[in-house]
């Protein structure tokens, strides 16, 4: 018997096919459609990327490994989380998904928490732009005619589970990014509902992320070359299937994920809100468990940029920078490329580079840009260490993790050791494989969501902790004063 894991990610997906054991026996990818940006701060993408994404990844596994794929029995999806897809009564996609870096409903988020006092300590959360809620309110506003269509809004992963299993069903921990859920209670809040005009008739129908949602469809089946029923189970948002996938289930595991967006992850037993550091506060993809998160809004798309713009590939910028690290520089950048959610929760925010002169050549503004993300992960751990939240070693996930110099850094600012796991994919893919595992054979998600052997460990390098103390606090005076000038 064999599970498949389904990452949909922004820029493309990836499946990964495990065994019982949990070995990985196969993987695949395809690119998706980069978002599109119609006005600076917005992003949105064509739901039917996912699933062209989905079907061409699919499709290269069922060639590579027939066999393997022929014993599927349990497919488990993640997905990138927030993404307002809006069906109308027919399924039918209304308008291109609001995915979750767009900054466009902060008018939308302040007319939320006015008209409902009580939304914060419901949700868990800030009303931030990226979450669901607030796109719907932006739509109504300005696109009625749309907004009256709608039937259902489904998150980009339960959106692709519709196309597989014909079912609307969505799983704790990506609803809890909604703004609709009572993450306490783990159910969808009529309270919260009413703020945006729609009630639970407009919601998916919840389970556990390790529950089963649906089967897959027979001509899908066939398509694949498996036989027999395949159940598609719950899934969970990217990051806590990520968390699944790296194994950290359990209060005070976590870990920092260096992808397009920075996450810093930590696991908890209850429910721990703490609003005023813009935390985030979710369900975790298995029952009875929750997690909070600082969320960063460009941590490798900040290279990325940075790359784009002094057309340099992005391995090559943080070959410079590691070539010439002399510690901390004169430059300073801020990584607000897209706004920001921790700890600023701005969607109007921008990033800066301060502190250019004749001498700054690509490598030290690399270099910058890998100690700005360094530091924004700096002020989630500020954050969630306010809300009384406990983290020990971290491990490392996601493609800026292949820096040593940002691993050096990361665990330097944040005064912790930085775990890089053995070679081996530990991301959401896998997590998902290990929920659709769990709901295929009722397995204890506790035994199978383990944690990898670990390679080395990334040390905090404590001849430079001043250093980056005082540059640091460099850092968080920036932020205040532009904001300030420009007003
Ligand atoms: C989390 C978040 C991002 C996306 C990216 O709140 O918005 O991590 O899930 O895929």
């Amino acid at each position: 018997m064999t599970y498949l894991g389904v990452d949909i990610g922004t820029s493309g997906v990836k499946v990964i096919l495990i065994d019982r054991a949990g070995k990985a026996l196969g993987e695949a990818t395809a690119k998706s459609v980069e978002p599109v940006r119609p006005h600076p701060g917005w992003s949105e993408q064509n739901p039917a990327d996912w699933w062209n994404a989905m079907l061409e990844a699919a499709d290269k596994l069922a060639k590579a490994h027939p066999s393997e794929m022929a014993a599927v029995k349990g497919i488990g999806l993640s997905g990138h989380m927030h993404g307002a897809t809006l069906l109308g009564k027919n399924d039918e996609v209304l308008r291109p998904c609001i995915l979750w870096n767009d900054g466009r409903s902060a008018a939308e988020c302040a007319e939320m928490e006015a008209a409902l006092p009580s939304l914060r300590a419901i949700a868990g959360n800030i009303a931030m732009p990226g979450f669901t809620a607030p796109k719907i309110a932006w739509v109504r506003k300005h696109e009625p005619e749309i907004y009256a269509k709608i039937a259902k809004v489904l998150l980009p992963k339960a959106y692709v589970r519709l196309l597989l299993t014909s079912e609307h069903v969505e799983e704790m921990s990506d609803a809890s990014g909604t703004l609709w859920l009572d993450v306490g209670k783990r159910d969808w809040s009529d309270e919260l509902l009413a703020v945006t005009g729609l009630n639970r008739s407009h919601m998916p129908r919840l389970v556990e992320g390790s529950a089963s949602s649906g089967i897959l469809k027979p001509e899908l089946a066939r398509r694949w070359g498996m036989s027999g029923s395949v159940v598609v189970a719950g899934g969970a948002g990217d990051n806590a299937a990520a968390a699944c996938g790296i194994g950290a289930i359990k209060p005070g595991e976590g870990f920092v994920s260096l992808g397009t967006s920075g996450v810093l992850f930590v696991s908890n037993d209850r429910f721990r809100p703490n609003t005023k550091g813009a935390v985030h506060a979710f369900c975790h993809a298995i029952p009875d468990t929750w997690h909070q998160m600082g969320v960063i809004l460009s941590a490798t798309d900040s290279l990325n940029w940075l790359s784009k713009i002094t057309s340099q590939d992005p391995a090559k910028l943080s070959g410079a920078a590691e070539t010439g690290y002399k510690g901390p520089g004169e430059e300073i950048f801020l990584p607000y490329l897209s706004g920001e959610r921790t700890p600023h929760n701005n969607a109007g925010a921008r990033g800066s580079f301060v502190g250019l002169s004749h001498s700054t050549d690509p490598g030290l503004m690399a270099q910058a840009v890998m100690e700005g993300v360094a530091f924004a992960f700096r002020d989630c751990q500020r954050v969630l260490k306010d809300a009384g939240t406990e983290m020990g070693r971290l491990l490392a996930v996601g493609g800026g993790s292949r820096s040593d110099l940002w691993l050096k850094l990361i665990a330097t600012n944040l005064d912790t050791e930085i775990a890089i796991p053995e070679d081996g994919d530990f991301g959401g893919a896998l997590g998902a494989a290990r929920l659709a595992l769990c709901a295929a054979e009722g397995a204890d998600p506790t035994e199978i969501m383990t944690m990898p052997g670990i390679k080395r460990v990334v040390s905090p390098d404590r001849s430079l902790s001043q250093a980056y103390s005082d540059q640091y606090a460099r850092y968080r005076a920036l932020y205040p004063a532009i904001e300030e000038a420009r007003k």
